[in-house]
């Protein structure tokens, strides 16, 4: 089988999680970097990885790697890779770029050469005597220099991997699906004990939790560009769903609880729990979060609760933090993840965090506060 160099890419502070869910799906000698997490397969690899990284962004494909100073540098070096091993005759391969502290800074000029070389290149391989006539599959490529050291990528996701096609409609500051999942997996959290969050907004984190908890694919109900390329036979992806099917235990209980003070969020949360196929597994309700009373012990409360940032609602999110801290202390077998950015959020909660993890929601910088309950310890 057709072997393969991938990278996965991965947002700021969740580089440690792509890789061990690379790990956990069988690829070794797996390097990490900023933003990306790379390692050697066969082509199989590319149907599994996009159907099951939770915390991924993209997979891509890396044709090449080298380094050039110079534009005649880019141009030959990227001609001499094998790009006809991919791209067929028909494939579309439009260009996107970046550049980071490097002589070639002009992404509009790198993107123009790198299409240049691809375009000839395939033309003498394929045998095409005038343009390209791209009107078949997809095959995105980028160019990506950093410090003079070029990577050429094709992308095998196409919209990006959080997109996992469950999420019709959110509130204001809803968490990307990716992060969400990573929420969940930096706890200790099983299937087995109760999970709740008390600002569920559109449902993310406790959608995520579900798939979790019954090990389903996040990307069983989506389309990959890489689904129509021909160097990935469709062999490949019906024995990825095949095995994703398999895994999946549809069979595990759940006992997952979304709350919202707004009646319109526990709509829109619940509409998105019944697209995802996991309405029968979530139950929401309407309820200010200190009214939080858990039946039950050994639970996790796994939340993104608002930050404040708005001068008209810092005094009231201060009190909601107090609050809820109060709340959590009552229940002492409880475990709590709390994703903020708010700097105060220790004092006003009451309590030092057992552990804090830096993280970024989008752009924003934000802390993972985590709080041991007594089973977690
Ligand atoms: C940052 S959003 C959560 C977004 C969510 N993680 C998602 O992915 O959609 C915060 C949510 O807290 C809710 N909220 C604000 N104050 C609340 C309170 N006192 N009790 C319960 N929910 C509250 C808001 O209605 C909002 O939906």
């Amino acid at each position: 089988m057709k072997k393969v160099r991938l990278l996965a890419t991965a947002a700021m502070g969740l580089e440690a999680l792509v890789a061990r869910e690379v790990k956990e799906l069988g690829y070794t000698d797996v390097i990490v970097e900023n933003g990306k997490v790379m390692f050697d397969a066969d082509v199989s690899a590319i149907p599994r990885l996009n159907l099951w990284l939770r915390t991924a962004d993209r997979v891509k494909v890396i044709v090449g790697e080298f380094e050039a100073k110079t534009f005649d540098d880019l141009f030959e070096q990227t001609k001499a890779l094998n790009w006809e091993d991919y791209i067929p005759e028909d494939g579309a391969f439009p260009v996107i770029g970046k550049s980071v502290k490097s002589k070639l800074y002009s992404v509009p000029d790198c993107q123009r050469l790198v299409k240049k070389a691809v375009a000839e290149k395939l033309k003498q391989k394929h045998g095409v005597a005038i343009n390209m006539p791209e009107t078949g599959a997809m095959y995105k490529i980028e160019v990506a220099l950093l410090k003079d050291k070029v990577t050429l990528t094709l992308d095998s996701s196409g919209t990006g991997l959080h997109k996992r096609g469950y999420r019709l409609r959110q509130g204001e500051a809803p968490l990307k699906e990716t992060l969400a999942a990573a929420l969940v997996m930096l706890t200790n959290w099983k299937a087995d004990y109760p999970l709740v969050d008390l600002f569920c907004g559109s449902g993310t984190i406790l959608i995520e939790a579900a798939l979790i908890g019954q090990n389903i694919a996040p990307g069983f109900n989506r389309e990959f560009a890489s689904e129509s390329w021909d160097f990935v036979p469709q062999t490949l992806w019906d024995q990825a769903f095949d095995e994703a099917e398999k895994l999946a235990n549809y069979d595990q209980p759940l006992d997952i609880t979304g709350t919202d003070l707004d009646p319109k969020m526990i709509e829109i949360a619940r509409d998105n729990a019944i697209e995802a196929g996991l309405s029968d597994l979530i139950t929401f309700k309407q309820m200010q979060a200190r009214d939080f009373h858990p039946k039950k012990d050994n639970g996790y409360l796994i939340t993104n609760p608002p930050y404040g940032e708005r001068l008209n609602e810092e005094e009231e999110v201060k009190q909601m933090y107090r609050d809820l801290g109060k709340s959590m202390a009552l229940n002492s077998t409880w475990s709590s993840y709390v994703l903020t950015s708010h700097e105060q959020f220790e004092k006003l909660f009451g309590m030092k965090a057992t552990k804090k993890r830096k993280l970024f929601n989008g752009f924003i910088k934000v802390d993972y506060y985590q709080y041991f309950g007594k089973h977690n310890k």
